[in-house]
């Protein structure tokens, strides 16, 4: 069963040559360590995927140190913690599903690396359910522990409404409304799914201007060379 008709916006990265609004990725990874985090994993995601897109390579270094890993075993074949460092993943709020399900009520909080891609039109879909909280229509019935979102299929969801005004401290000093809020982490999720995105349009940018010079001096040597032949 699908979820209400999703509003189409026009994101900034949509062009064929547009980029990410890095600002607002940068904000979207505060709502998502200070919210979503608490809940969700970000699996495909390590501390240098931020760097130069989100942060400078020292503020990652330091968010990267304030949380605990578990590695090893060292010589000795123990284990031990140390500071997270650039090459370390996001941290995962639960050990695993059983965990994350004992948490939640039996519900799953999805790892979120993929769900822009996941579900159908994702970015708007992301955008629209967090802000889709609403009370259920007379005579629909929402069982305990379940919230009414049209956006979500089926309709109840076992996420609570996340997003509130002044919900999470912005760095930049942005007012953080909950459509701010929910633009932003739509913003820094979609990026999630795909990091390289702006590389490769960079890239595929060069590769035409190369390809087109190519062409010009192709078709101009072209025409020199049959210029001499009678
Ligand atoms: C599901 C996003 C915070 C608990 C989801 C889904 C998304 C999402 C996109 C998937 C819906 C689907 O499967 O199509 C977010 C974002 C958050 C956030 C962006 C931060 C702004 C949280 C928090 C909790 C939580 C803090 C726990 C208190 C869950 C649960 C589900 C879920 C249990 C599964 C719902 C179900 O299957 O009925 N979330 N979430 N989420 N989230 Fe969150």
């Amino acid at each position: 069963e699908h979820g209400l008709h999703l509003p189409q916006y026009s994101w900034p990265h949509d062009g064929l040559f547009d980029a990410y609004d890095h600002a607002s990725i940068r904000r979207g990874h505060q709502v998502y360590q200070q919210v979503c985090a608490a809940c969700h994993s970000l699996n495909q995601i390590c501390y240098r995927n931020l760097v130069d897109v989100a942060y400078t390579e020292q503020e990652v270094k330091t968010m990267a140190e304030e949380i605990e890993i578990t590695d090893g075993p060292d010589d000795t074949g123990e284990m031990f913690e140390r500071p997270g460092k650039l090459s370390d993943r996001l941290p995962s709020p639960y050990a695993n599903e059983e965990g994350a399900r004992y948490a939640n009520n039996g519900a799953y909080p999805p790892d979120l690396s993929l769900i822009t891609k996941a579900r159908h039109d994702g970015i708007n879909y992301v955008f629209a359910l967090l802000l889709g909280y609403r009370d259920a229509p007379a005579g629909i019935e929402i069982r305990d522990g379940l919230y009414y979102n049209p956006y979500f299929p089926g309709g109840a969801i076992a996420m609570p409404k996340m997003l509130v005004d002044g919900g999470v401290e912005y760095d930049d000093g942005t007012i953080a409304t909950e459509t701010q809020m929910a633009k932003d982490v739509t913003t820094f999720l979609a990026w999630a799914a795909e990091p390289e995105h702006d590389d490769r349009k960079l890239m595929g940018a060069k590769w035409m201007f190369a390809m087109a010079l190519l062409t010009v001096t192709a078709v101009y040597q072209k025409r020199y060379i049959w210029s001499q032949l009678k």
